[in-house]
């Protein structure tokens, strides 16, 4: 028995959205799922608690980051991730391959693994597939990402099939590298970039291997959204129907509905939390700058349709008020307010799929929001 396994419940009669639910040895969580990124072992200002209550199943942690500081010694030490951070609820890592390729300049990519520079100090280190799987297995997550090469966008045809192809061994080394399979679930990670027989070679290669979970990397990169989603679905007809599918690094209230319809159930993004530490809020009128001089004395909530603690207590005057003077209070309650926010509108996603109305849903959310697209 896999250690991460998806209870499937429906698919939507209006489109490829599914309802269900990933079960992890730290529990389950309800698909489709966002997850709130927490780098460091920390989702930015907010405790353990403070996720709980706002209903979040499953967060986020780096390999790389967690490797350079404090590294594995201290959270071995702990008894892994969970303990040294006190969330009790599933943790997915990512592999540190996205990170060494947006964080260091100074990289050499070959066969064996990646060479780069630490974008702190400056010293020379070496991920493989073999080193990630490692770290991932004393971190402890319950789900475990595969090492793979996220190149950039756009890449030649020629270079992507080489990475592909690499990406493709590196899985295989991972899953034989894994000492912890009863544990932790491995996910393998499709990439392939714009090119549908790239994306195709990909998926076929890492579903012969039968990890318990499938991501589609590579996306989110700078590519034009009708980009995004033809690649979702040349991909996502091609997973298996009895394994969660996770797309990488998509936060964007649009994206998450849009892959929901064809067929995602996890996703991850910094988009919330990133854009809070600056004063900008998601809202269900579109994005809300709180920094701006027009919230002086609105004495409004963030967005009156919200219930979340930050809407139910707090004046935009007085959180403006708290951002320009870089008083952490404001962060605290303007992270809350774009995680909840992102957090209930999955739930909404799965109440629409529950009641097969999911493209009912997007039309009322977009028109609302302002998006303007078909
Ligand atoms: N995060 C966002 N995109 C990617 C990707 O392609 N690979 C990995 N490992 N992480 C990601
Ligand atoms: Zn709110």
């Amino acid at each position: 028995m896999s250690a991460v396994t998806y209870e499937h419940i429906k698919t939507c009669a209006q489109s490829g959205a599914r309802l269900g639910i990933v079960h992890t040895p730290h529990g389950s969580f309800e698909t489709p799922a966002f997850m709130p990124v927490g780098t460091l072992g920390t989702v930015k200002t907010m405790s353990p608690e403070d996720l709980e209550s706002m209903g979040a199943g499953i967060i986020l942690g780096n390999t790389y980051h967690l490797w350079l500081r404090p590294g594995t010694d201290i959270i071995s030490e702990a008894g892994g991730l969970h303990k040294f951070m006190n969330w009790k609820h599933p943790i997915l890592t990512d592999s540190g391959g996205f990170q060494v390729f947006s964080l260091s300049n100074l990289r050499d990519i070959q066969e064996e693994g990646v060479h780069f520079r630490n974008h702190l100090s400056g010293e020379k280190l070496f991920l493989s597939p073999e080193k990630a799987m490692e770290i991932q297995n004393i971190l402890g997550s319950d789900i475990m990402m595969a090492f793979d090469e996220c190149p950039p966008y756009p890449a030649t045809y020629e270079y992507m099939k080489a990475s592909v192809e690499r990406t493709s061994r590196w899985a295989e080394r991972c899953l034989t590298a894994h000492s912890r399979p009863a544990e932790q679930g491995l996910f393998g990670i499709v990439q392939g970039g714009e090119f549908e027989d790239l994306r195709i070679q990909s998926a076929k290669d890492l579903t012969s291997l039968d990890f318990p979970g499938y991501a589609i990397g590579g996306l989110s990169v700078g590519e034009p959204k009708d980009v995004m989603n033809r690649v979702l679905e040349w991909t996502t007809p091609l997973l298996p129907a009895d394994k969660p599918r996770y797309l990488m690094g998509v936060g964007s209230p649009d994206s998450l509905i849009d892959g929901a319809v064809r067929g995602i159930d996890m996703f991850d993004c910094v988009l919330p939390t990133r854009i809070a530490r600056n004063g900008t809020c998601m809202t269900s009128a579109g994005r809300l700058v709180v920094r701006n001089a027009a919230y002086k004395s609105d004495f409004r909530p963030i967005d009156e349709n919200c219930d979340c603690y930050t809407c139910r207590n707090y004046s935009r005057a007085y959180i403006r008020h708290l951002v320009k003077c870089d008083e952490t209070f404001g962060f605290r309650l303007t992270t809350y307010h774009n995680l909840y926010f992102l957090l209930k509108l999955m739930r909404q996603v799965r109440e629409a799929i529950r009641e097969d109305r999911l493209l009912d849903f997007r039309e009322s959310f977009f028109e609302a929001y302002g998006f303007n697209q078909p």
